[in-house]
């Protein structure tokens, strides 16, 4: 028995080493840590159940049958964030480059079904060279079966990437339909064909690094939500997700409550917006100072700026926060903006995780840019997304709510179900001047005359209270009440509950 035991403890030595003391020194030169790091920093010390440590693959090609590695180059298993049961899989780069075999695939899908069946989310750490090309075909079949349980997966449990490595190729895709994407600057990047394919095929020049790391998507695609400085900066950030979200869409998001009392009153918030309608103020402001201990969990900070989301907590429950941002493109909805928001509305609905929404927009940009590409279906994204949201929506319109933007953002009329305004809101079709240029155009060469209809247009519809002698809002508020109103909103609608009639699924418009 004792030589049984000592046989089982050199096989996971063998296994722990990876691809060798050599690979692992230079997976640690390159400022990245190990499959086995990343996880050991990532859940609760001493939780890890590691499973499948000793798969090896069934490749016998290009010599490849005296070249096995126990565990193929990935580590899966499960343990605990914060007490909170989660499943993972994290590649191995010293591994055969991490890279994807037919074994490695079933290694990730054993981990997604079981994960699927309990009900915990699936955290994934890549870092990959892609398909294991001495496999051919049976690793192509092992992405899209990890393609399939992504997609049964979704809205099912949470799904989270974070990219620390290359991920090239078609692997691109099993993360872009997680919900978070999140990306080491300097060590991740992903696309879809490599720098010398694109020189080959477009004849354009560019690094890795310019093509798919961390700061191109996170700033330029959107494809990523957030970039970090190091390994550990990325879990610990991940970690700090984790906590914001139910384990699976039968689950409520974890309650934590802190000190900070439900009905704080905040008194500078009464000059947070200027007097001026045309000057800029940072909603973040506002956003920090209703939330739980000031603690906002932005997601997207570098892309489509004119719209602000993420999560925080009001009296300890999880809430998704949206809001425009004054202070880029006066916080107009475009592309970015709608497509963006309207992806974190359909995650907090999928999740039952409450939104609020903070509503300061004049409208949807204009121009020929925004028209070829697609305002008209990428607007309707973020309206589809608020219309078919059935989680309790609570919306401040802090300012301007004018055309067909003050009805998509949470309006009344997409069952928002506690609609509030603040006293100096202008609740409009269009902003008044807009407006008078076109009722009266032919006053339009007597300054004084224009601009007395401007002070006559604004005094009549630039307020609150036109939309409020038609219960579109439900109150107005005073802005240093906001946090204690939402709070109270948000436990009226603790238990709502709103069915919609059976269908296979809608059509959002894609
Ligand atoms: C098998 C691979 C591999 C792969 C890397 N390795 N990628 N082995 N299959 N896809 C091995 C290397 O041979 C090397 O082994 C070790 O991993 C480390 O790789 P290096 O090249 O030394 O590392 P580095 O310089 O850091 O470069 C990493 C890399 C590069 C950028 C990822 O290895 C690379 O370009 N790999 C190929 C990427 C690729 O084209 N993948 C297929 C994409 S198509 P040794 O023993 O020499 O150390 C795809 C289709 C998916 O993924 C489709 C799904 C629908």
């Amino acid at each position: 028995m004792h030589d049984i035991i000592q046989q089982l403890e050199e096989k996971r030595a063998r296994a722990r080493l990876g691809g060798g003391e050599k690979r692992i020194a230079a997976q640690h030169a390159k400022g990245k840590l190990t499959a086995r790091e990343r996880i050991e920093l990532l859940l609760d010390e001493g939780t890890f159940e590691e499973w499948d440590m000793f798969v090896e693959h069934r490749c016998a090609d290009f010599g490849m049958a005296d070249n096995r590695v126990p565990g193929d180059g990935v580590v899966t298993g499960y343990g605990c964030i914060d007490g909170r049961l989660v499943f993972v899989f994290s590649q191995d780069f010293t591994v055969f480059g991490g890279a994807l075999s037919e074994a490695h695939a079933e290694k990730i899908c054993k981990v997604m079904d079981q994960a699927l069946k309990v009900g915990a989310p699936v955290i994934g750490l890549n870092d990959s060279g892609g398909a294991r090309i001495q496999e051919g075909v049976a690793s192509l079949g092992g992405y899209a079966e990890v393609f399939q349980r992504n997609v049964s997966a979704s809205g099912v449990i949470p799904q989270i990437s974070v990219i620390m490595g290359p991920c090239a190729g078609g692997a691109v895709y099993s993360p872009a339909m997680t919900d978070f994407i999140f990306m080491v600057k300097d060590s991740a990047y992903m696309f879809v064909t490599g720098p010398e394919v694109v020189k080959t095929v477009t004849h354009e020049e560019v690094t890795a690094e310019d093509l798919g790391g961390a700061l191109s998507h996170t700033t330029r695609s959107g494809v990523a939500d957030l970039a970090f400085e190091n390994d550990v900066e990325a879990l610990l950030m991940t970690r700090r997700l984790f906590n914001y979200l139910p384990l699976n869409n039968r689950e409520k998001p974890p309650v934590r409550r802190s000190q900070d009392p439900a009905e704080r009153i905040e008194m500078s918030l009464d000059t947070l917006v200027p007097d001026n309608p045309n000057q800029p103020y940072d909603i973040k402001e506002l956003i920090a100072k209703v939330v739980d201990d000031g603690e906002f969990f932005e997601l997207q900070t570098e892309f489509a700026k004119n719209i602000v989301i993420g999560f925080g907590r009001m009296d300890g429950q999880s809430v998704g926060f949206v809001a425009n941002q004054p202070l880029v493109l006066a916080g107009c909805l475009d592309i970015k903006s709608s497509t963006k928001a309207a992806r974190f509305v359909r995650f907090c609905d999928a999740f039952s995780i409450p939104i609020v929404t903070f509503v300061d927009v004049p409208g949807f940009m204009p121009g020929t840019a925004q028209e070829y590409g697609g305002i008209i279906k990428h607007g309707a994204k973020l309206l589809y997304a608020y219309a078919e949201c059935t989680v309790p929506k609570v919306t401040v319109i802090t300012r301007k709510a004018y055309g067909g933007a003050y009805d998509v953002m949470s309006s009344k009329h997409l069952r928002g179900d506690v609609n509030f305004a603040w006293p100096n809101a202008e609740i409009a079709v269009m902003g008044p001047k807009g407006a008078v240029e076109i009722i009266f155009r032919e006053e339009k060469n007597d300054p004084a005359r224009i601009a007395a209809r401007e002070a006559e247009y604004r005094a009549k519809f630039a307020n609150p209270f036109i939309a409020g002698a038609r219960g579109y809002i439900d109150d107005v508020i005073q802005p240093h009440e906001t946090r204690k109103r939402i709070c109270r909103s948000l436990v009226m609608l603790r238990d709502k509950k709103l069915d919609e009639p059976w269908r296979k699924h809608g059509n959002i418009p894609l």
